[in-house]
């Protein structure tokens, strides 16, 4: 039977685009989501762009008992774990929800994993890692700092239980990817993004402001110590995320990693504010975006961005479309999105 690649959230934001690129490289793969932040017809995406079908399993990979089913059903070769709940407001409001559902799904697939014995493992880590760095860019050196919401501890503590379980077992090995800030869509206007209610997203506030979803963008503060006064970040396109994915497996599969548990920054290396962004926006579609300027949103980090210098030399990765790029797919989508709600 022909390996395959577990995607689990397989039909959320990252996952449906890195089902598109293993999907283009040859591989056979699975998804495993519980819809519980994206719908079904994502699969009709992901076949569009690549004419295949994935396979979609709707379960809640909480269920210990479904998630070693999957195992036994399929011949799996490697998990990328994207399936997660991510909004940071909501964690502080709902606490035993984010660490239930991250850390009982990731306990979950690695005990699956060793039952199986499924070797490889390629884990959705996040920058949030790092709080705010005392300097930049950071690399993956950088000390990690106390996480100032639920949803940024279930990130440590879940690359914690990662790297004791690659430690303590001598199959699985893992490569966790610390994501900046992924934003656009495919190319081809198929799939994107698909925030629920208000996007507490800058990029998706920005577009559906632009179409007139909502009435003005509010910027969170123009008073910090960066030089247009608004906080920077490293935004890199969803495709090149996907891409960083692709290249992980392979590296896994192969043999090739250094370690049995290696920590890879995915990011452009280059720090963009918010005006910049905004403007960025304007350029490549002409529209004017309202906006206000309010007070700092709590917890915000004032400005990061990675040194992905390991990912550029160890995975051979480095993004290659441009922050214009990224605002015209992001664009595009909402577009696509709005005209398939009418
Ligand atoms: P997303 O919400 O679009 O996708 C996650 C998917 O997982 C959703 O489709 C959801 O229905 C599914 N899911 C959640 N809990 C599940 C469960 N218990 N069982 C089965 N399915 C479940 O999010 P995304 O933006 O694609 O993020 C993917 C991963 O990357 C997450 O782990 C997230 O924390 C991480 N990450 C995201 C960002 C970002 O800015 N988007 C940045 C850093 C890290
Ligand atoms: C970007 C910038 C805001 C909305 C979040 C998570 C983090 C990681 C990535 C998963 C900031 C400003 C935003 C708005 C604004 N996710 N902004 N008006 O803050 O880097 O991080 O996503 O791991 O954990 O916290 O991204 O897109 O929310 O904000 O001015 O309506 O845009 O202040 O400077 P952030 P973001």
């Amino acid at each position: 039977m022909k390996k395959q690649i577990l995607i689990t959230g397989g039909t959320g934001y990252i996952g449906s685009h890195t089902a598109v690129e293993l999907i283009n490289e040859g591989f056979d793969v699975v998804i495993v989501d519980n819809l519980y932040n994206s719908n079904a017809g994502v699969v009709d995406g992901i076949e569009k762009i690549t004419g295949i079908r994935p396979l979609l399993e709707v379960f809640d990979l909480c269920d210990s008992v479904r998630t070693n089913d999957l195992f036994s059903k399929f011949n799996i070769s490697a998990v990328i774990h994207f399936a997660a709940y991510k909004a940071v407001g909501e964690s502080v409001r709902m606490p035993l929800e984010y660490y239930r559902n991250n850390l009982v799904s990731l306990i979950n697939i690695l005990d699956s994993m060793k039952a199986h014995g499924v070797e490889n493992l390629v884990f959705s880590s996040s920058c949030t890692v790092y709080g705010q760095p005392e300097k930049l860019p950071v690399t993956e050196q950088s000390p990690i700092q106390p996480a100032v919401s639920p949803y940024g501890n279930t990130k440590q503590i879940g690359e914690e239980i990662i790297r004791d379980t690659t430690s303590s077992s001598n199959t699985i090995n893992a490569i966790a990817l610390r994501y900046f800030n992924p934003i656009g869509a495919h190319p081809s206007g198929s799939i994107g993004e698909l925030p629920t209610g208000v996007p507490e997203n800058l990029v998706p506030y920005i577009t559906q402001t632009a179409i007139g979803l909502r009435e003005e963008l509010k910027v969170f503060g123009n008073d910090y110590n960066t030089p247009d006064g608004s906080c920077i970040r490293d935004y890199l396109h969803v495709s090149d995320l996907a891409k960083a994915h692709v290249v992980a497996v392979k590296r896994l599969s192969d043999k090739k990693n250094k370690k049995a548990y290696e920590v890879f920054n995915l990011g452009t290396g280059k720090g963009v504010s918010v005006f910049e962004a905004l403007k960025s926006f304007e350029k490549v579609t002409g529209i004017k975006v309202k906006y206000t300027i309010t007070g700092r949103r709590e917890g915000d980090i004032e400005q990061i961005w990675a040194d992905p210098s390991l990912a550029n030399k160890e995975l051979n990765w480095k993004t290659g479309y441009s922050l214009d790029d990224c605002m015209k797919t992001a664009w595009e989508w909402q577009k696509q999105v709005t005209k398939s709600n009418l």
